[in-house]
């Protein structure tokens, strides 16, 4: 709690309204390559509790679409549309294809999932996080749209990245000042969507 507190993010997201820290890590992810933008239609995986979500509707504003989805039930948004359930459930894909109600612009993913302690295991775990948003990214973008994603970076990030590049025009990797150094997560940046 002390180091939360000590935390100039932490500080920062309490300040400014902002549902959590990593509200800043998609800011920055912004700042240096710009994939949002007024009038997107966005799907956020792993949204809870909502920073990023503000941020996607700050800047998408009255004109576009912002979906939300996760595990945990997120706190109502003004504007955004919120689903609860695992997105790895093909259920749970099939809905969420129905909400978007079309193609969209960019999908983003934050999910992390529940860390084990194991390196390679957690690794594994995020990387298969990671193909399920690349799937559902085939299916949901528009040509040229864009998705950025977290993943813990590890062995098979080599051919993960390699994987997206059959459907990205540019697939980058960045880690924003707001990622905790210690931590393992890094995000990719892909654009350029094509279909074949
Ligand atoms: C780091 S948090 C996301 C923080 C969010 N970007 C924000 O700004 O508030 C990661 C989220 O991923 C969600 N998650 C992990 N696996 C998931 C899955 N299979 N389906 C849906 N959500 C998942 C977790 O429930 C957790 O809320």
């Amino acid at each position: 709690m002390k180091e939360r507190k000590n935390d100039r993010y932490y500080v920062k997201a309490k300040r400014e309204h902002y549902r959590s820290r990593a509200a800043y890590k998609l800011l920055q992810l912004q700042e240096k390559f710009g994939i949002l933008f007024a009038g997107m239609r966005c799907v956020d995986l792993g949204a809870a509790p909502g920073g990023w979500l503000q941020v996607e509707q700050e800047i998408a504003g009255p004109g576009g679409r912002v979906l939300g989805i996760d595990l945990a039930t997120i706190r109502p948004v003004e504007g955004v549309t919120l689903l609860k359930g695992d997105v790895t459930s093909p259920a749970t894909a099939a809905k969420l294809l129905d909400a978007a109600g079309g193609k969209v612009d960019v999908l983003l993913s934050d999910m992390s999932p529940d860390i084990s302690g194991n390196y390679s295991l957690d690794h594994a775990r995020s990387v298969d996080l990671v193909r399920t948003a690349l799937a559902l990214a085939r299916l949901l973008l528009k040509e040229g749209g864009s998705m950025a994603v977290k993943l813990f970076d590890g062995e098979l990030t080599h051919e993960l990245l390699e994987d997206m590049k059959r459907s990205f025009g540019s697939v980058r990797v960045s880690k924003p000042e707001a990622s905790r150094k210690q931590s393992s997560e890094i995000y990719i940046v892909a654009g350029d969507f094509f279909s074949r």
